[in-house]
């Protein structure tokens, strides 16, 4: 054996994530797991329907088009334009992806260099991280703070240098729940367009927006040619597994980033592919259904926690809710969540491990709400055993 270690250095130190240990804890102590954010009951079963037909019809069972299925871009073109008004070529500006996860590390491969710089707001879901250090750029975070986790545009546009290739956003934001609002989208596009920066915008949690509505940056003036906007099945449609995404932007952005993408999965989940286009059609009540019910459990999960002596930030967004345990006289999140499943049954995830700075989020602690209303008062009712 060669006498240095077998992983890179790119890679080091994002060997094991927090969410694999503590499923795995859940798992062992039986615990109610709220750290990872799928949801306890599938989507709508016309949509799984679909899915089995396809797989039954013999479509999508071979490689699909390396861009995607012709009928899922139309249909991704088609939600752009219902839901924003934004007009995409279902033929050259859409891309399927295995879920955003991909989109996402296509594109940090696709449009980076080696010392490039890429800003993003702390905390971050955790695959940001690995994506610009696989592509070999640097990330340089900015924190959002707690009690509202607002972006500080100023801190931003100071964090703007010469190497500044791409901002790399999230809205709604995990884990915090913060959504962007108008001004700050439009304060940020104008800086992304002063300083000529590409854009890539994580926006996975858009149909969860409890208390403002989503709000695409690529709708903002200047901002179509140089964002890459990524979204995905998992969130909107409850079915994580599938791993189906997609992303919309230029055609060049796409070509760009397709590049990339052919060379990691290629292709993925064909017949999932023809389930997931349906799913995007559905009517509107579909969409309004899931975020009242999100949003009531938001609610039940809050108000549990606030009782149970946790400062809540209540989300506007996603389905997390970001608290802290100082007020319970703790003062890690890591240990506390450890604990956790002793001490109460439960399963949460410390929010030290969406920060660079460990400090800034070493007493926030991540409860997810997809979850069955049953089991969200059971959780409620083992909170109250703390
Ligand atoms: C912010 C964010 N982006 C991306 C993803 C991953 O999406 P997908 O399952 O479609 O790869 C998640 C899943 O938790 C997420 O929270």
């Amino acid at each position: 054996m060669q006498d240095r270690p077998l992983l890179n250095r790119r890679l080091e130190g994002f060997s094991t994530t927090i969410f694999a240990e503590m499923s795995a804890l859940a798992a062992r102590t039986g615990a109610i797991n709220l750290g990872q954010g799928f949801p306890d009951t599938d989507g709508p079963a016309q949509i799984a329907e679909a899915a089995a037909r396809a797989v039954m019809d013999g479509r999508g069972n071979q490689y699909p088009p390396g861009q995607g299925v012709p009928e899922l871009r139309q249909a991704v073109a088609e939600h752009q334009r219902r839901w924003y008004g934004l007009s995409f070529d279902p033929d050259g500006e859409v891309l399927v992806t295995a879920g955003a996860t991909e989109a996402i590390a296509a594109s940090m491969l696709a449009l980076l260099e080696p010392g490039d710089e890429v800003i993003a707001f702390e905390p971050f879901y955790d695959s940001y991280a690995a994506c610009i250090a696989m592509a070999g750029a640097e990330r340089v975070p900015l924190t959002l703070r707690a009690p509202d986790f607002r972006p500080d545009l100023d801190a931003l546009a100071d964090a703007i240098g010469p190497r500044t290739r791409l901002l790399l956003l999230n809205s709604p934001h995990n884990p915090t729940g913060m959504v962007l609002t108008r001004e700050e989208l439009t304060a940020i596009a104008e800086l992304a367009v002063a300083r000529d920066l590409l854009v890539v915008t994580d926006e996975v949690y858009e149909h969860l927006a409890y208390d403002r509505e989503h709000l695409p940056l690529s709708a903002l003036p200047g901002m179509r040619e140089r964002t890459v906007s990524i979204s995905s099945a998992a969130k909107t449609f409850s079915f994580t597994g599938w791993k189906v995404g997609w992303l919309t932007a230029s055609a060049e952005l796409v070509a760009a980033v397709r590049t990339a993408k052919q060379f990691l999965t290629y292709v993925n989940a064909g017949p999932f592919q023809y389930a997931v286009a349906e799913a995007l059609r559905l009517p509107e009540g579909y969409f309004a259904e899931l975020r009242a019910d999100l949003r009531a459990k938001r609610d039940l999960l809050s108000a549990g926690l606030a009782d149970a002596g946790f400062e809540v930030y209540r989300p506007q967004g996603t389905y997390f809710v970001t608290t802290d345990i100082a007020p319970l006289g703790e003062r890690d999140g890591f240990a506390f969540c450890r604990a956790l499943p002793e001490r109460c049954g439960l399963v949460a995830v410390p929010n030290a491990v969406f920060y660079d700075d460990p400090d800034a989020g070493r007493t926030q602690v991540r409860f997810a709400f997809c979850k069955r209303k049953d089991v969200l008062e059971a959780a409620v009712d083992r909170l109250g055993g703390l």
